[in-house]
């Protein structure tokens, strides 16, 4: 089973990293193959025509050829996802808000990659932990926007990392398992 690792963050090293890590072993922990995928390559939204642009009818980005067309393959080819970014400005990171920009104009009006699919969100925080809540709840418009079915919400930081990493790697291995809402797995 594919489980997809979106990620924001544009760093190698650091916190936010290790929090991928925690996810990539705990879905493999589960029994699931894990791939992580950054988008930060992608162009942004151009915004075609009056505003909805031939996405709205037609369902494909006329500039999918970047990367974007590739990126929603592999998130077609998930069965389960986590969506991970560090916060920026209260939001998430930059890359990831324009690949989900497009991501949603494309699937708008079907059910599209991720309707029905569980959905892992993580937001990893700076020194202030200011705007986790706006970060997490802008991921979480966008899953409502998409049909996504969220499996659980992370804020992680500085001052929770040591607790918040087992949390992380727990919640990717119960959804690789097969969690279903309401049930423990041992
Ligand atoms: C442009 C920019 C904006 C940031 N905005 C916030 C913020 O609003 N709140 C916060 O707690 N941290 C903020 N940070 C810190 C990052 O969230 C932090 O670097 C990252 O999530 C975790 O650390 P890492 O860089 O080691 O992965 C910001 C960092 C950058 C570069």
């Amino acid at each position: 089973m594919k489980y997809g690792i979106i990620s924001g963050n544009p760093k190698r090293a650091g916190l936010c990293h290790a929090m991928t890590e925690a996810v990539f072993q705990g879905a493999r922990a589960g029994g699931a193959d894990p791939e992580i995928m950054t988008v930060e390559k992608l162009d942004r939204c151009h915004v075609c025509g009056d505003g909805w642009g031939i996405c709205r009818e037609k369902h494909y980005c006329t500039f999918g050829a970047d990367g974007f067309d590739l990126a929603r393959e592999t998130i077609n080819a998930a069965e389960q996802l986590c969506f991970i970014t560090p916060v920026y400005w209260g939001e998430m990171a930059e890359a990831l808000k324009s690949f989900f920009d497009r991501l949603r104009r494309c699937d708008f009006g079907q059910e599209g990659v991720l309707g029905g699919k569980q959905i892992l969100l993580v937001a990893s925080a700076g020194g202030t932990g200011n705007g986790l809540l706006t970060c997490l709840e802008q991921m979480d418009r966008f899953c409502r926007h998409t049909g996504a079915v969220i499996f659980d919400y992370i804020g992680i930081n500085r001052w929770n990392r040591d607790y918040k990493q087992c949390a992380i790697y727990a919640a990717a291995k119960s959804m690789a398992e097969g969690r279903k809402a309401g049930e423990t797995v041992v």
